[in-house]
């Protein structure tokens, strides 16, 4: 699958997901087979391009190309200045953010919220694919709520303004979360226009990768909450696609090495502080469902440090490695 002039790896791509995709998840992503990994969001606010937490979310370094950055607002002249910004700050791809339903983002008429006005829809994506030389991604929901399923017209009007590939997510903006992600609209918008879609929605398995790839006709399939503790699911599913055989499950060492080093990543990334309180969310993910999982978790939530943070989580998987029998 081409992006512009990039050709990617393969046709797997690690959603965008705020507070979740730094830097330090998408390389471990793509290592573990993702061909594409989309950087969490970027205000269009200039106001808060000095923050730290965005000058973070702005840091590529090293990052296995190619590098993609999503921009969320509405207003067409700004975004058109965030994707420019983020351009000279080594950014390859822009992906512009209309599929988040977060409060944050649609009271102040941004992400989902703006698929009810297609006109400004398209104000923005001209602005956006007129400012920068850099390929420009679009990412929406299927429509506004399940009676305005407008994702054909939006996706029609993203072809025309020149968006070179569509990802999207099988809700509504109105579905939040809840329910089933449903695939008839992207099968719909896949047919509908000849730049790239990317499947997107409660892709949680290589069977579910290759059955969404199927029923859509899309050319890539995202996957978002199921690489959370799970970023090896991306060459599981690469398998499974290429073979129609699984690979077998990463062995406890194994995965206690890959956290490791992404707690590792982690701390250096921002600093002890900021990384242990990071570093506990995605340590429970690797826990969960492992025995003993909820009394380690309660155990290493409480601790401050690096070191510390570091042995209970060595220690809990050493045990687990080595048999022993935890309680639950
Ligand atoms: C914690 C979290 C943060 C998210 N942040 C963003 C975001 O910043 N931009 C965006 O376009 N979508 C965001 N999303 C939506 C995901 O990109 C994706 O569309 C959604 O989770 C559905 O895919 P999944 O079922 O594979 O998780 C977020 C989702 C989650 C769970």
């Amino acid at each position: 699958m081409h992006i512009g002039p990039y050709e990617l790896k393969n046709n797997l791509v690690l959603a965008p997901m705020a507070g979740v995709t730094d830097r330090p998840f998408r390389q471990l992503c793509k290592q573990l087979g993702a061909g594409l990994a989309v950087s969490e969001m970027v205000s269009s606010n200039s106001l808060l391009w000095g923050s730290a937490k965005t000058l973070r979310r702005a840091n590529h370094a090293g990052e296995v190309e190619p590098k993609s950055v999503q921009i969320a607002g509405a207003e067409p002249q700004m975004m058109a200045e965030a994707a420019q910004h983020n351009v000279d700050n080594g950014a390859q791809i822009i992906d512009i953010n209309m599929g988040c339903p977060a409060k944050k983002v649609c009271n102040v008429m941004a992400g989902s919220a703006l698929l009810q006005h297609e006109d400004l829809v398209k104000r923005i994506l001209d602005a956006v694919v007129g400012a920068v030389d850099a390929p420009v991604t679009l990412k929406i929901r299927t429509g506004w709520d399940t009676s305005h399923r407008n994702g054909v017209r939006i996706a029609q009007l993203a072809e025309q303004a020149g968006i070179r590939a569509l990802a999207v997510h099988g809700r509504t903006r109105a579905c939040g979360y809840s329910g089933d992600a449903e695939y008839d609209t992207i099968r719909a918008i896949k047919q509908s226009v000849s730049i790239p879609v990317i499947a997107n929605g409660d892709v949680r398995t290589p069977e579910k990768a290759r059955e969404v790839l199927e029923h859509t006709g899309a050319d890539a399939v995202m996957v978002g909450r199921a690489a959370q503790g799970r970023p090896w699911i991306f060459r599981e599913i690469e398998h499974f696609l290429a073979t129609g055989r699984h690979l077998p499950e990463p062995s406890v060492e194994e995965i206690r090495d890959i956290m490791l080093g992404h707690l590792h990543n982690l701390y250096d990334f921002y600093g002890e502080h900021t990384g242990v309180r990071v570093a506990r969310k995605h340590i429970s993910w690797y826990s969960k469902g492992q025995p003993g999982g909820a009394v380690f978790r309660d155990a290493v939530n409480r601790l401050d440090t690096l070191d510390e943070q570091l042995a209970v989580t060595r220690a809990f998987f050493d045990r687990l490695a080595n048999g022993e029998e935890l309680a639950a």
